[in-house]
């Protein structure tokens, strides 16, 4: 490296969100997200029409980030985008518009794993960055995963769920009770006026620091089902629901998670993914910082859900190793690390 600051150009499209930004070495100049109301009436995510929204939001976004970074394309000096995982069509998008541009402009082109960006948005535009090793728990909408992070680039997936994802454990119970997608956002709106202690639901008893989410969504159902006899009771009692719901989940979460900081002697943790947004992880993760002495990091809302400043950020990480790509490179609905 010849001491020049690095640009890079970041493009995120794994599910529903047309993203890209641009990053200076680890500062952050853009940041765009689009999302797509196109799935509003269907209860959840339609591949198809998130590929076609996908195809009309990617030039704007881009166009959009480049603009407001100040930056013109011929400055960039890589294109990273997210190869996986996600679905298939959506990737497609983002991973052929990166791979054309990397052509035309020629710099190189980097296939970044979404749930490792996911882990490397802690060190977006900061200095006070988690040490290695140390735990981050990702939980999205479609992954749960307790990974233990050795290095940027070197990643254990050491725990992870079974069937659902804490995300689509807060989703499906937020649709059992009416509410549009994504009802995580939701459900945490509500628990925050709710008692989390008035309702009890099963947390599953899974050997090490795996997850399983499909029970406590099936009891959840019945649940609701038991008192369909009164038409009021999930309105009256929203809020105590959604906060024993999201009590339940969070408490999952946070036991494995102290098991594995416990067996592992490992004192830095830190969250990531759409769920890190909820209000009652993120103070849970604060209270265990005061009675263990965990040094916790928890992401700024836009680094939480989806967006491409992490892409940016692992993509740096990868420039700075030489990690690129050849045009062959394909985009992958399934994914490790
Ligand atoms: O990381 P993300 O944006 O997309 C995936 O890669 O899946 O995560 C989206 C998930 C959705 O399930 C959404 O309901 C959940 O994150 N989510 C939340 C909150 N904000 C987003 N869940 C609970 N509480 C929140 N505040
Ligand atoms: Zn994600």
């Amino acid at each position: 490296m010849n001491g020049k600051p690095v640009l890079i150009l970041g493009i995120e499209s794994s599910c529903d969100d047309t993203a890209a930004a641009v990053l200076k070495d680890t500062n952050i100049l853009a940041n765009v997200v689009a999302g797509q109301q196109v799935h509003k009436n269907f209860g959840g995510v339609v591949p198809e029409l998130a590929s076609r929204a996908h195809q009309q939001n990617i030039i704007p976004v881009v166009d959009e980030a480049l603009k407001r970074a100040g930056v013109k394309k011929e400055e960039l000096d890589a294109v990273a985008f997210t190869q996986g995982p996600g679905l298939l069509g959506s990737l497609l998008v983002g991973g052929s518009f990166a791979k054309a541009f990397s052509l035309a402009l020629n710099i190189p082109l980097i296939p970044v794993n979404h749930m490792q960006g996911h882990v490397l948005a802690h060190f977006i535009g900061k200095t006070d960055v988690p040490k290695f090793p140390f735990l981050c728990l990702t939980v999205s909408g479609g992954h749960t995963q307790i990974v233990l992070v050795k290095d940027h680039l070197e990643m254990e997936v050491i725990g992870q769920t079974n069937d659902d994802a804490a995300g689509e454990a807060f989703d499906k119970a937020a649709k059992i009770l009416g509410l549009p997608y994504p009802g995580g956002p939701l459900v945490d709106k509500y628990a925050k006026e709710g008692d989390p202690h008035r309702f009890r639901f099963p947390e599953a008893k899974i050997p090490g620091y795996d997850f399983s989410f499909s029970g406590l969504k099936t009891a959840f159902m019945y649940f609701i089902k038991e008192h369909s006899s009164d038409s009021d009771f999930t309105q009256h009692n929203l809020n105590d629901i959604c906060a024993s719901l999201q009590h339940t989940i969070v408490e999952t979460l946070m036991n494995k998670l102290k098991l594995a900081a416990g067996e592992l002697n490992i004192t830095e943790v830190a969250i990531a993914g759409g769920v890190s947004a909820n209000s009652g992880l993120r103070n849970a993760l604060l209270a265990e910082q005061e009675k263990s002495g965990w040094k916790v990091f928890i992401p700024p809302f836009e680094y939480c859900t989806d967006n491409a400043a992490m892409i940016a950020i692992t993509g740096y990480y990868k420039f700075l190793k030489g990690e690129t790509a050849a045009q062959e490179t394909t985009s992958k609905a399934r994914l490790y690390f």
